[in-house]
């Protein structure tokens, strides 16, 4: 057989997917695991948005749209920034894509030349450095603490910008961690992109699941030097339906265009129609948005709460669904931990070795409050 490109030999599967699939495998052969490995939530999407789709099956909307999107879901997503976020784009400042995975890739692609760094904070979502190596690029990783609640330290981002940074990076509320960054922390990034004439990268798709604090884009402060990310996966339970959006300065916009012009040709027509119900039924998602952070908030305190009182070292993260575990007391390496947690407590969780998170376990609340204190309870036992 032929050989295969340098560039997809060097790249690693993730270890979220090969931990879920031996969870996932467990399960099959009738074993009772807990998955606490889901970047998902396990809501159903909102009824007004399951009949949009039907609607859409029913106009027949079954073409190819437009590249960049439909006009309708580019005009809904203008809308919703100028709504929630206090943002002004025209619809040409707005890009729809499969996913907001898309989105990052087409965004690294377009502004990336060989050997330009990208300023990321860890622990960090592991597709980041994953698709800056893709594109040519240079991870450059800046260390958040556990015991600063994984907010980074802006001196430190000060720290890591060299000649060769391209790109500043934001992720909050983070995954895997689940900061959330306060303002002026977002500001300071805003401040040093403007400094160092720098592209920022604002990940947004967490923003709908903030807990405590307030959430903050960093578009708000430099919208002329920012993309943000954002997308349906996981404020409107839409992550098998892959729509993402960015948002940002024209050129950069149509240059993702013209990218995905060449891959992808864009997003579903039949869930870019759900998803215009999905951001103008603004009530309906206020509600259901709403239904879903009280039960995550509530999953959260129990799970942070339990995690502590068992000695297993975890902060109170003020977004997402993840907490960052402590879990030396099970095992000093993270992936004999995960290892002991899945084959021992029946408990199936992430180790933090790809998220640069030594000792460290991820776990996801997103599952029901019975399943978390099950988990626990497994936990408890395991520890003795
Ligand atoms: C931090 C972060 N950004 C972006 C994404 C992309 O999500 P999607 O492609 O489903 O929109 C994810 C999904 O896990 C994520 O955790």
């Amino acid at each position: 057989m032929p050989g295969l490109a340098e560039r997809v030999n060097s790249l690693k599967a993730s270890s979220t997917v090969a931990f879920a699939a031996r969870a996932k495998e467990l399960a099959r052969q009738g074993v009772d695991v807990i998955s606490m490995t889901a970047g998902e939530p396990d809501f159903l999407p909102p009824e007004h948005v399951l009949e949009a789709a039907r609607e859409a099956l029913r106009l027949g909307l079954t073409k190819y749209t437009a590249t960049e999107g439909t006009a309708e879901l580019r005009e809904a997503v203008a809308a919703k920034f100028k709504r929630e976020n206090g943002l002004t784009y025209a619809p040409d400042q707005v890009l729809v894509s499969n996913g907001g995975k898309q989105t990052l890739y087409n965004a690294f692609m377009s502004v990336i030349e060989p050997g330009d760094e990208v300023v990321m904070v860890a622990p960090y979502w592991v597709s980041y450095p994953a698709q800056v190596q893709l594109a040519g690029g240079v991870p450059v990783v800046v260390t958040a603490r556990a015991e600063d609640g994984f907010v980074p330290d802006l001196a430190d981002v000060r720290a890591a910008i060299t000649p060769r940074t391209k790109v500043l990076l934001i992720n909050s509320p983070s995954n895997p961690t689940g900061a959330v960054f306060p303002p002026e922390l977002v500001r300071g990034f805003a401040e040093l992109a403007e400094e160092h004439d720098l592209w920022l990268f604002s990940d947004d798709l967490y923003e709908h699941l903030v807990y405590d604090g307030k959430f903050t884009t960093a578009a708000a402060y430099v919208p002329h030097r920012t993309l943000v990310v954002h997308g349906a996966s996981k404020g409107y339970a839409l992550t098998g339906w892959r729509i993402g959006f960015g948002a940002g300065p024209k050129p950069l916009i149509a240059a993702m265009n013209r990218l995905q012009g060449q891959s992808t040709s864009g997003a579903n027509s039949l869930a870019q129609h759900a998803t215009v119900a999905a951001l103008n039924e603004v009530e309906k998602t206020a509600a259901f948005q709403a239904m879903t952070r009280a039960a995550y908030r509530e999953r959260r305190d129990v799970l942070v709460t339990g995690l502590n009182r068992l000695g297993l070292s975890t902060p109170l993260p003020a977004g997402a669904f993840y907490v960052m575990t402590d879990t030396t007391a099970i095992d000093p390496d993270e992936e004999r931990a995960a290892i002991k947690l899945l084959d021992e407590a029946r408990v199936a969780v992430v180790p933090g070795t790809d998220f640069l998170a030594p000792g460290k376990v991820r776990m996801s609340y997103a599952t029901s409050l019975e399943q978390v204190r099950e988990a626990l309870q497994r936990i408890e036992a395991l520890l003795g």
